[in-house]
């Protein structure tokens, strides 16, 4: 073999180590793909992006588990309630985004979100328009919270003192849900005509919207993809307390940007819930065969800190680590958000009823989003809505009840990729795991070369000197 050869390998692979090395210091193709991903994943029109955010693919599922009362008369004597879990009633979720108008030359888009449930007997314990439940008269309730405010209160107690409700009512799953005619409602319906004489958890929300979003395309910054900007006309919320609490933050929690590294804090506004929360890193999960890393809600969003103080409403009325009072959103009702089995609640919460067994496996909200694509691959949303009921002296229907966060029903909401649509975004994530080892690629040749150019010198000083045994074994021994 020729000098010159001999010396061409051992520049080639010399080049090769030090092209790849210059590549991963500059992060070449690393940044190539990044903005690619940056420029694609973006709401505009005729994108994949926004046709998949336009209607979402992937099958989402609303699980309604209710709590059945099973000892009524002694709660109203002042024991402890014991309640009995059953569910779930299992819905479809169908999606889609309507009313769709872009603005600021592409960087905002305004758009509703449509939802509608459609029931699904084989993933159900039952029909919920046979079973029954026995659970608080929410709409009682509310009136008598009605009295302690100014607006009709006169009349509203007379009402109530004459149509003596009884607190435990039982209906059907679907009325539970869906509404059904509630008998002091429409009295008072008569006299104020915004009060709705139907009651649900779920009234008027079939095939509706929970209002008008307005949000970022992602045009200006990938870190803006899908945030909200403007909710129902207002960038901030009026119910809290504290300015940082009526922020309306991050995304609606159906999608968020790509490029997601592990030490960031995502903000979600679910709008059901009256206010933003954050997310953070908790582990490293594969669904389905693609990375994902598992972001979840942490147990400092419900905590009694300074931080949570202007969620204490009237001021400084703060019930404790793990509920939210969200009775200014609701109309006036006394709901009291907090994640199911009252799971990351103080003890209080949970001794005070008979029947709740707080997990973390299937309690905790939490979503696996790939980092490169930002795409969620496996999510599960859970939370749970209570009543705050106590003994009202003017209302002797409230009977001798204890003071207590009562659980009505909690709720999973929950995706999962399917395999299809696994399978297509793999292949998207292998094309841009090869183009970011193409460095690699080179420096293994270069690497190859070298080995090459040093097995030739060895050789060439071998026939001039023949060195022992070992120096003529080959380099790599396998
Ligand atoms: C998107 O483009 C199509 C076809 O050009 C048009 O009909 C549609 O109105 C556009 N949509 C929006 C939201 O601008
Ligand atoms: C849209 O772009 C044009 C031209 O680039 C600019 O003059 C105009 O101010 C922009 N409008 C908005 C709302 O950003
Ligand atoms: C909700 O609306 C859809 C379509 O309008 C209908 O198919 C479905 O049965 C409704 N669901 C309930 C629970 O009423
Ligand atoms: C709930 O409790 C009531 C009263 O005990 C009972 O009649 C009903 O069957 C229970 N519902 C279910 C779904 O178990
Ligand atoms: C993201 O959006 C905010 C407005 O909400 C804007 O002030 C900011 O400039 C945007 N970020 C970037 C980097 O463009
Ligand atoms: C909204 O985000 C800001 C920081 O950007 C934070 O200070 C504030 O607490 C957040 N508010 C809520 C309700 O999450
Ligand atoms: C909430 O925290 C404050 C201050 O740490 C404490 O004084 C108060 O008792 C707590 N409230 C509840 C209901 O635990
Ligand atoms: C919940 O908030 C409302 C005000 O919106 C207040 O009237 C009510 O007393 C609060 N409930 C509790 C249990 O603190
Ligand atoms: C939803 O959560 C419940 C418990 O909270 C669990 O039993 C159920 O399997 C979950 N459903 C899905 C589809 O993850």
């Amino acid at each position: 073999m020729g000098r010159c050869c001999f010396y061409a390998v051992g520049t080639l692979s010399l080049l090769l180590l030090v092209t790849s090395i210059t590549l991963l210091v500059a992060r070449v193709f690393q940044k190539a793909v990044d903005q690619t991903i940056e420029k694609n994943i973006v709401l505009r029109n005729g994108s994949e992006t926004f046709d998949s955010w336009k209607k979402p693919p992937l099958p989402v599922y609303t699980q309604f588990y209710f709590f059945n009362v099973t000892n009524p008369e002694e709660i109203l004597n002042g024991e402890t309630p014991r309640l009995e879990e059953v569910g779930p009633y299992t819905y479809r979720e169908l999606r889609n985004k309507d009313d769709i108008q872009f603005g600021d030359n592409g960087t905002t888009i305004s758009a509703v979100s449509n939802k509608a449930y459609v029931f699904e007997r084989d993933k159900s314990v039952g029909d919920p328009k046979i079973d029954l439940l026995r659970t608080l008269n929410i709409p009682a309730l509310t009136a008598m919270e009605w009295t302690q405010l100014p607006l009709l209160r006169d009349i509203i107690e007379a009402l109530l003192k004459a149509y003596r409700q009884k607190l435990f009512v039982t209906h059907t799953v679907d009325e539970l849900l869906w509404g059904y005619k509630d008998e002091i409602l429409s009295l008072i319906n008569t006299f104020k005509h915004d009060i709705s004489p139907y009651f649900g958890l779920f009234y008027g929300k079939n095939g509706t919207n929970d209002g008008d979003y307005v949000f970022l395309t992602g045009e200006d910054n990938y870190l803006n993809f899908s945030k909200i900007v403007e909710w129902n006309g207002k960038t901030s919320l009026d119910w809290w307390t504290a300015d940082e609490c009526n922020m309306i933050n991050g995304t609606d929690g159906d999608t968020f940007h790509p490029l997601i590294t592990r030490d960031e804090v995502l903000y979600v506004f679910p709008s059901d819930f009256c206010r933003s929360v954050y997310i953070t890193f908790s582990d490293f999960e594969s669904v389905q065969g693609l990375p994902a890393l598992r972001y979840k809600v942490p147990a400092e969003i419900l905590a009694n800190t300074s931080d949570n103080a202007g969620f204490c409403i009237p001021k400084g009325n703060c019930l404790g680590s793990g509920v939210l009072n969200v009775s200014v959103c609701k109309n006036g009702a006394p709901i009291i958000m907090s994640f199911p089995h009252f799971y990351q609640a103080d003890e209080k919460f949970v001794s005070a009823i008979g029947g709740m067994h707080p997990n973390k496996e299937y309690h905790e909200t939490f979503v696996d989003i790939n980092p490169l694509t930002g795409i969620i691959l496996r999510a599960a949303k859970r939370f749970q809505i209570n009543v705050y009921v106590r003994k009202l002296d003017d209302f002797i229907e409230t009977g001798n009840i204890q003071t207590l966060v009562f659980p009505v029903m909690y709720i999973n909401e929950s995706v999962l990729i399917d395999k299809e649509t696994a399978s297509r975004l793999k292949s998207v994530i292998n094309t841009t795991l090869i183009v970011t080892n193409i460095p690699y690629i080179i420096m293994a040749l270069g690497v190859f070369f070298g080995l090459i150019f040093t097995w030739l010198a060895c050789r060439g000083q071998g026939s001039t000197d023949e060195g022992t045994a070992d120096e003529r074994a080959p380099l790599i021994r396998t």
